[in-house]
């Protein structure tokens, strides 16, 4: 589904991606994980098409997503979930999610507002209050509602237990897994959380430095002890 060869980037004199090939298979959950620095959230934005890529490309099915315009990247069936949920605290979260569906010609339908509320029951009770009552892992919910308002083939995420109590990460890593489960989405899942990410990817994917250490099934990748130690601290 999305397929990533010899991705290279970088800003300015700093390579922040190094040739890094791997594909991130239709309906299955795909974690990219390494250390700060390591360049996850670069491959992230240079798929979705902030970062431009200096080498390489990702493919989309057939599509090279290195020639799409950022925003026309939604309609192709990409969203991105970047770092540090962006949701806008004096609009309510009902806007905030509508704003999942801006730029495209069919606005948001009663019944895909109902479907996200089904999925987060917390932002139904709160869909008319303004979206600074809500708690760091509702936030998370709404930025991961509103990219699902625009009916992805693939999801990007970018670090989203940073920050959150265990409970609530599993609550939302649990709805991740399900929605794979469900609508076949492919998801590409970047944490520094590489413990519990394993727990519900079928493959990992660890970055070192912006080059690509390893590319394997998520249980062999939890199972290599080398591997955590030097690379996934746990
Ligand atoms: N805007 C920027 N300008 C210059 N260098 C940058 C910029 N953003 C990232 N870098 C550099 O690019 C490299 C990769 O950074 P990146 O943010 O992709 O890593 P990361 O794996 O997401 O790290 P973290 O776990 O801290 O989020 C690092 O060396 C970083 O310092
Ligand atoms: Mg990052």
């Amino acid at each position: 589904m999305l397929d990533i060869r010899d991705l290279t980037a970088a800003y300015g004199p700093v390579t922040a991606l190094d040739g890094v090939s791997f594909t991130a298979p239709e309906g299955k959950i795909t974690a990219v994980l390494g250390a700060n620095g390591a360049g996850k959230t670069s491959l992230l934005r240079t798929i979705s098409g902030l970062l431009r890529p200096t080498k390489g490309t990702a493919y989309l099915a057939d599509q090279d997503l290195s020639r799409v315009p950022v925003e026309r990247m939604s309609r192709l069936g990409l969203a991105h979930v970047p770092e540090g949920r962006g949701v806008i605290t004096e609009l309510t979260v009902e806007e905030n999610l509508r704003l999942g569906r801006l730029g495209r010609a069919d606005r948001a339908k009663p019944t895909d507002l109902e479907r996200i509320y089904t999925l987060f029951p917390k932002l139904a009770d709160r869909r008319h209050k303004t979206a600074h009552v809500l708690s760091g892992g509702e936030r998370q919910m709404l930025v991961i509602g509103r990219a699902l308002l625009a009916t992805p083939k693939v999801l990007l995420l970018d670090e989203p237990s940073l920050g959150l109590a265990p409970r609530i990460v599993a609550q939302i890593f649990d709805l991740l897994k399900s929605l794979v489960e469900s609508d076949g989405l492919t998801i590409v899942l970047v944490e520094q959380n590489a413990r519990s990410a394993l727990s519900i990817a079928d493959y990992g994917a660890v970055l070192n430095l912006g080059k690509l250490v390893v590319h394997d099934d998520a249980a062999v990748l939890a199972a290599d002890d080398t591997l955590r130690h030097a690379y996934l601290g746990f």
